[in-house]
């Protein structure tokens, strides 16, 4: 029995991330933000500034997993197998949407001045993370899908038993020559 282990442990780092990023987006937007309405300004801002340093390192360190997992994954299974005409095409509209919920993300847990903007309006600009998230994790369900076959093993070059001489150089030594 072949284990690709490998490519086991590059499935673990690619999928638990990325269940990270969606249960934390959709808890932030469903539970973080109703939970802060209603409470002094002053306790508000406290909270909200403790939890954006902790999901801005959680969020980089995901980010950085499913970029280095999810490319070697692409470019093996490139390299293994026969895909639909679909596939590359799709896999590329993925990678625009995660690179945009990339973006965002970083936004809404970043520091900047243009940062802080957007957090002004986090109510919107998460729902439009999360919506980028859902649509990210249903391409990958088809991407998953994708009917795939081995890629034919390229035939082994002819050789014929004789060392070929390179034009204009000498053969010094020929196996096939009786013994002398
Ligand atoms: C928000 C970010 C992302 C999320 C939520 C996400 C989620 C997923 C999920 C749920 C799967 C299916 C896993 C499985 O069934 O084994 C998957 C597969 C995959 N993802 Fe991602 N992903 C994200 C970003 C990326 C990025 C940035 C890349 C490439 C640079 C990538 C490349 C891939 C590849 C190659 C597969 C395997 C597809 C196949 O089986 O043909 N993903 N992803």
């Amino acid at each position: 029995m072949d284990i690709n282990f490998v490519g086991i442990v590059l499935r673990w780092l690619h999928i638990l991330p990325a269940a990270l990023i969606i249960g934390g987006t959709i808890y932030i937007l469903r539970v973080v933000l109703p939970s802060l309405d209603g409470l002094p300004d002053d306790t508000r801002r406290q909270l909200v500034e403790a939890m954006r340093a902790r999901w801005a390192k959680l969020f980089g360190v995901s980010v950085g997993l499913l970029l280095i997992s999810g490319i070697s994954n692409v470019m093996s299974i490139s390299r293994q197998y026969d895909l639909p005409a679909y596939y590359h095409p799709l896999f590329g509209i993925k990678f625009l949407l995660a690179l945009a919920v990339f973006y965002l993300g970083s936004m809404l847990s970043g520091r900047s001045e243009s940062a802080r903007r957007m957090q002004q309006n986090s109510r919107f600009w998460v729902s439009v993370t999360a919506a980028l998230i859902l649509a990210v994790v249903l391409i990958s369900g088809v991407l998953r899908m994708a009917e795939r076959s081995p890629k034919a093993e390229q035939p082994e070059p002819e050789t014929t038993g004789q060392l070929e001489a390179a034009p204009g150089s000498q053969i010094l030594f020929d196996a096939t020559a009786p013994a002398a």
